[in-house]
Parts: structure tokens; sequence; C-alpha cells
């Protein structure tokens, strides 16, 4: 199939018809968002299932101390897919139905997301990633994906992503626009290199915005099931026969096994012209 077969334009945004449709996103505008939803915000390729796996462990130990609870009380429809934005324009009804907390990940820019999740003062993780990083795990991502778009060469792929010709469109876009929200107290940023660097202060720090106590043993429980290694492993279990796609190197720095010199600049130009000086764009400082 062809990029257009592939992708379709809403708002001006790119999507991939296979996950989204303009039903669900004319269905989600009326979604409600409940005040203790826990809400996890990335771009695809930024980290989001490992962040998930963080947040859904998190979320297990607090329900497993509620009276009347014996886990993670998210159903089984949000644990197996729990992006907002995919899936059928019915899934927000079922979701009504679904108990507290719903765990939810979303690929969105703010702008286009409910109005009721910034009215309730939801709690949202916006995880970030080097631009360069997220551009190289998405080539290798669509190319071994046959309901997204393939792309020859690197080249190819690289003036898609910076034409804005990609699923969930620009990254640089994406971060700008976030940038107008990192300030708000609901809002808690954290950078995919940060939790690289120190999985236990990252997981530290994420339970207590979430305001999940945490023993020692717990956090250490969080940590190794949410290393790069075990995730790798268990990825059959949790994303089926493909799923080690999903985890591919899991590293930082990757781009420069991809970029041309002239790329790079190119990358770094747009960037600054968007990023430059934003509190998002310093927090990445790649
Ligand atoms: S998706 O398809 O949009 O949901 O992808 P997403 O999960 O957001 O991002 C995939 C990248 O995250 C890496 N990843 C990890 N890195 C470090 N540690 C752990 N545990 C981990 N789990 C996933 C994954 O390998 C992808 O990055 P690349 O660079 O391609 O390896």
């Amino acid at each position: 199939l062809s990029h257009d077969q592939l992708l379709f334009l809403y708002n001006g945004i790119p999507y991939p018809t296979t996950f989204c449709s303009p039903e669900v996103f004319k269905a989600l505008e009326s979604f409600e968002a409940r005040s203790d939803d826990v809400i996890l915000a990335g771009y695809p390729k930024s980290g989001t299932n490992w962040l998930s796996q963080i947040l859904n462990d998190l979320i297990d130990i607090s329900q497993k101390k509620t009276p009347g609870r014996e886990g993670s009380a998210n159903a089984k429809e949000l644990a197996e897919f729990p992006y907002l934005e995919v899936g059928d324009a019915e899934k927000y009804e079922r979701m009504t139905k679904l108990p507290s907390p719903r765990f939810i990940v979303t690929h969105l820019r703010p702008e286009n997301l409910p109005k009721s999740i910034f009215k309730n003062k939801v709690k949202i993780l916006l995880l970030i990633r080097n631009p360069k990083d997220v551009a190289t795990s998405s080539y290798h991502f669509s190319n071994s994906m046959a309901s997204l778009p393939s792309y020859e060469t690197w080249d190819d792929f690289f003036t898609n992503f910076t034409t804005k010709k990609v699923p969930w469109g620009c990254y640089l876009e994406y971060l700008s626009e976030w940038n107008k929200y990192i300030d708000k107290e609901n809002i808690m940023t954290v950078t995919y290199e940060e939790v690289k660097e120190n999985r236990a202060l990252s997981v530290k720090n994420i339970a207590a915005f979430f305001g999940i106590p945490l023993t020692e043993e717990e956090l250490q429980l969080v940590v190794e099931r949410s290393s790069f290694q075990s995730m790798k492993k268990n990825s059959e279990k949790t994303h089926g026969p493909m799923g080690n796609i999903f985890f591919r190197k899991g590293g930082v720095s990757d781009w420069k096994n991809l970029f041309s010199e002239d790329q790079n600049k190119k990358m770094d130009k747009v960037f600054e012209e968007l990023l430059g000086g934003t509190k998002i764009g310093k927090k990445l400082k790649y």
C-alpha cells in the first residue's frame, strides 16, 4: 500500500489508517476524563511501552494495598490496548464502566486531547526523547510493520520525518506544543535518557508524583521488571509473537549510526528554530 493509503489527515496531522479513524477522533472529543486517571503522553518510539510497564506496576502495587482490590484495576481492555486514540468509536462508552484508576497512554498533542483532561486536572506523565533517536527508532520500526509506511532508504525516511509526513506528525512540533503545558502542576516531564541513566530514581519520582508510596523492596521489583533485558525476554507474552520488534536496542545515541553530518546539522537547525530556549528543549540537551 502507498503512503497515502496507509495515512489519513486529521486536523492537519497524518495518522495511520490501521490504528486510527476520523470517527474515533470525533467520538474522543466528548471523552470524560476522571481526575484519578493516570495518563502517559509520549510520541511513538519515545519509550511509551517502557514507561507503561513502570506505571502499570506502580498502579498494581498501590491497588494491592487498597482494601477490596487485588491488584491493578486496569480492566483487560485497557491493559491490552491502553492507547486512547486507538480502537473503535464505542471504546469510550466501554471505558466509562472501568474502575479507577484507568491507565491511559496517548501519542496525541495536547490540543488534540479531550478538553476534560485539562479541565479535571488529570495527572499526566509526559515522556520525551532525543528526536534523533526517535527518528532512528521510528525508521526501523516502520520498516518492520506492514501496517506502517516503509522506506527504501534512511534518507527517504529522514525527508519524510522532517517534512512532517510521518504518522502522528512532526516530533519537533509535538514537543513545541507540549512545551506550552510543561509548567502545569498536573504535568511531570521525564526524558528517556534520564530514565536510562537512573531508573530507580525515575521510578521513585514518578511514584511520588502519582502519590504512590513504595517500600524499598517494591521499588527494586519495579526497577528489575522494567529493565530492557527483562522486557525483551517477556515480549512475546506481553506483545504477542512479533513482540520483540518493540524492544530493538533500547539505548541512547543510536542515531549516530544513521545520520549524515548534513542531516545532523539540518535537524539541529530545526530544533533550534522550534525549541531553542524552551524548557523542553533544555531538558532534552542532546
Ligand atoms: S511504540 O511502538 O510507539 O509504542 O514505541 P515506544 O514503546 O514508544 O518506543 C520504543 C523504543 O523504546 C525502547 N524501549 C526501551 N528502552 C530502554 N529500556 C526499556 N526497558 C525499553 N523498552 C522499550 C525500544 O527499544 C524502542 O527504542 P529503540 O531505539 O528502537 O530500541
